[in-house]
């Protein structure tokens, strides 16, 4: 079972950035994955070693070097002691507007530099309604996915409206969309979208592979209750 914090654009100062790394570590069959803002990205690594947790980047460019202003590659964060990359988080998709032909580059990238990618599909509460759910997941893996073998790829299923909303999708539901991905690709399927201390056991009961945490990450004491779920 993985745990993944995903710390999005927070905290705003490294000494804040350092008070999030009171967290438990893994063992057995949970492993804990922290992925910060690259600016904290070089603490991150220091904090956690000799732990047992990983640490993962948020995003990633699709080259290695060059003339990129303001990217971060992905050779330079498997240099920096990274295991793993988010791409294509929702948040991403729309205020970035990365679309399935850049997020597919980026993956390839990062695969290449032995980066394990944590790749996100979700639908939003329009599609949802419209009963698109399942066509709009197919749609983001057939493309985002295209000529990419299942090998140190994760889907993290993260429904548009329940991220940040404080309310998560039912596991029932939330699994149907899971059986439909796992038809598609051998790979861990995760869950993210509102997984607090109180939800998260459903969901570590249930046939998903991981979660992938935001809010409930920022704050150590929930967190190490999650971690704490999966591990029992
Ligand atoms: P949330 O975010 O846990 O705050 O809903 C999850 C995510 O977007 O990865």
């Amino acid at each position: 079972m993985l745990i993944i914090a995903n710390w999005k654009c927070n905290p705003v100062s490294v000494s804040k950035a350092k008070e999030l790394l009171k967290v438990k570590e893994g063992e057995n069959n949970v492993e804990v994955i922290i992925c910060p803002p690259y600016l904290y990205l070089p603490m991150v690594v220091e904090g956690i070693k000799n732990r047992n947790i990983k640490v993962g980047a948020q995003n990633c460019f699709w080259e290695n070097k060059g003339a990129y202003t303001g990217e971060v590659s992905p050779l330079m964060l498997s240099n920096m002691g990274c295991d793993y990359v988010i791409v294509g988080h929702s948040e991403r998709r729309s205020y970035l507007n990365e679309d399935s032909k850049i997020l597919n580059k980026k993956i390839k990238k990062a695969l290449s530099n032995n980066l394990k990618v944590i790749f996100c599909v979700g639908e939003s509460q329009k599609e949802r309604n419209n009963g698109e759910t399942l066509k709009v997941i197919k749609k983001q893996i057939d493309k985002g996915l295209k000529g990419v073998k299942n090998e140190n790829i994760c889907i993290a299923y993260e429904p548009i409206w329940a991220i940040g909303s404080g309310s998560s999708c039912l596991v029932k539901d939330a699994e149907k969309v899971l059986d439909f991905i796992k038809e598609k690709r051998d790979v861990k399927v995760l869950y993210g979208g509102s997984i607090n201390e109180d939800n998260a056991l459903s969901y570590i009961e249930s046939k998903f592979n991981g979660l992938l945490i935001g809010g409930a990450s920022l704050n150590p004491e929930k967190f190490n209750k999650i971690i704490k779920q999966a591990k029992d």
